[in-house]
């Protein structure tokens, strides 16, 4: 099931209009920052895991085959690499509804290479939300990512590019590499 929480996002304002604030990505927001940006950071977040736990009925996937897509789930002792972004408040508009199916606005403590850290913000997709597919068999994950598509292209491109965007920040995720290596298998080119 979809659900649209643009509107819900609107009211989520953490940070105060005319400054800019950080935006920490950890999926497609990685790979494919087509929105203006003042700079970006490699950057981590601590107690997370990501996870191919969200449905993609609007990028990655239709109503009728929903794709599989990264959220976060509260993982004590676990770190999350990512790429932290410095934008302006009203960049949260159109990103609002690039992640309107099922993310949140939530706040989040990042932790710099250098040793710094700031709050910033993150989509966030909770088990709460109508989209939300959770956990099942890697196998079966990989099967569904390996034959959706959606309107922003393939599911197999979003997991892979995530995957070598990992790689190039130097970070592991077993989850995602994972995933990458059995959809990679499924299809032959393993
Ligand atoms: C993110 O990338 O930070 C959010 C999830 C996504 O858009 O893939």
């Amino acid at each position: 099931m979809t659900q649209d929480t643009t509107w819900l996002n609107r009211q989520r304002v953490f940070f105060e209009e005319g400054q800019s604030l950080w935006l920490f990505g950890y999926g497609s927001l990685i790979w494919k920052a087509e929105f203006a940006y003042h700079e970006r950071r490699p950057a981590r977040i601590e107690g997370w895991a990501r996870r191919f736990w969200q449905g993609s009925h609007d990028h990655r996937g239709t109503p009728k085959s929903p794709g599989r897509v990264a959220t976060l789930v509260e993982s004590p002792g676990t770190t999350c690499q990512g790429m932290a972004y410095r934008i302006d408040a009203d960049t949260l508009g159109p990103l609002d509804i690039r992640e309107k199916n099922g993310y949140l606005r939530e706040r989040v403590v990042l932790h710099f290479h250098d040793g710094s850290h700031a709050e910033g913000l993150i989509y966030l997709a909770t088990e709460g939300n109508a989209a939300f597919l959770g956990d099942a068999p890697l196998l079966e994950m990989a099967r569904q990512i390996a034959k959706a598509h959606g309107p922003s292209g393939s599911n197999r491109d979003y997991l892979l590019n995530l995957a070598a965007a990992l790689e190039d920040l130097g970070a592991v995720d077993e989850h995602v590499f994972t995933l990458a290596r059995q959809v990679h298998e499924l299809q032959g080119d393993g």
